[in-house]
């Protein structure tokens, strides 16, 4: 499968409200990456699993649901069942892990930061080739590939989704080469 950005897909007020509320949001957990030392975890919602709603943040999944329609509805080239959603922090203390996960499907990541400009780092890096996070382009990929999130060089917080979902087929996903 081919790694595809997907741009300006997600309107910028609901990516902002998104990322208001999962700032309140009292879900935050440091289970993630599972199997690193504590110190290497960086805090993340679980908001959906297994295709199962796991988090109470009835308006934060709202949301979430909605960032997914959006996106779908620019691109149908995934399919609109969630099987997992989660939302990640990471910042100037956190270590590039390369890792991969999930098996089959496909997942979309995107920022959920109203600002991230290049220079502060972050950016994607899959199958060796790195790909710019910028606010309201999604990055649609295979997760049993190696990636990781490139070193933050910044203060700010690099808060980010992901969604993974199966996939369709590769002749819709040449079509937004
Ligand atoms: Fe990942």
């Amino acid at each position: 499968m081919n790694t595809v950005i997907l741009h300006s897909c997600v309107d910028a007020n609901l990516l902002q409200r998104t990322y208001e509320a999962s700032w309140e949001s009292s879900e935050w957990t440091f289970e993630f990456p599972r199997n690193s030392s504590y110190d290497k975890r960086h805090p993340k919602i679980t908001l959906i699993e297994h295709g199962q709603v796991i988090s109470k943040d009835e308006n934060l999944i709202s949301l979430i649901k909605e960032i997914h329609s959006q996106i779908y509805d620019s691109y149908e080239c995934f399919d609109r069942e969630i099987l997992f959603a989660g939302i990640s922090m990471k910042d100037i203390t956190f270590k590039e892990n390369v890792h991969t996960d999930h098996n089959g499907g496909c997942k979309l990541l995107g920022l959920l930061n109203p600002i991230w400009k290049k220079e502060w780092g972050g950016s994607f890096i899959h199958d060796e080739m790195v790909y710019d996070m910028q606010p309201g382009n999604f990055v649609l990929f295979d997760s049993t590939v190696e990636h990781a999130a490139d070193k933050i060089l910044c203060e700010e917080k690099r808060v980010a989704i992901d969604f993974h979902q199966e996939k369709l087929g590769e002749a819709r996903l040449d079509f937004y080469k």
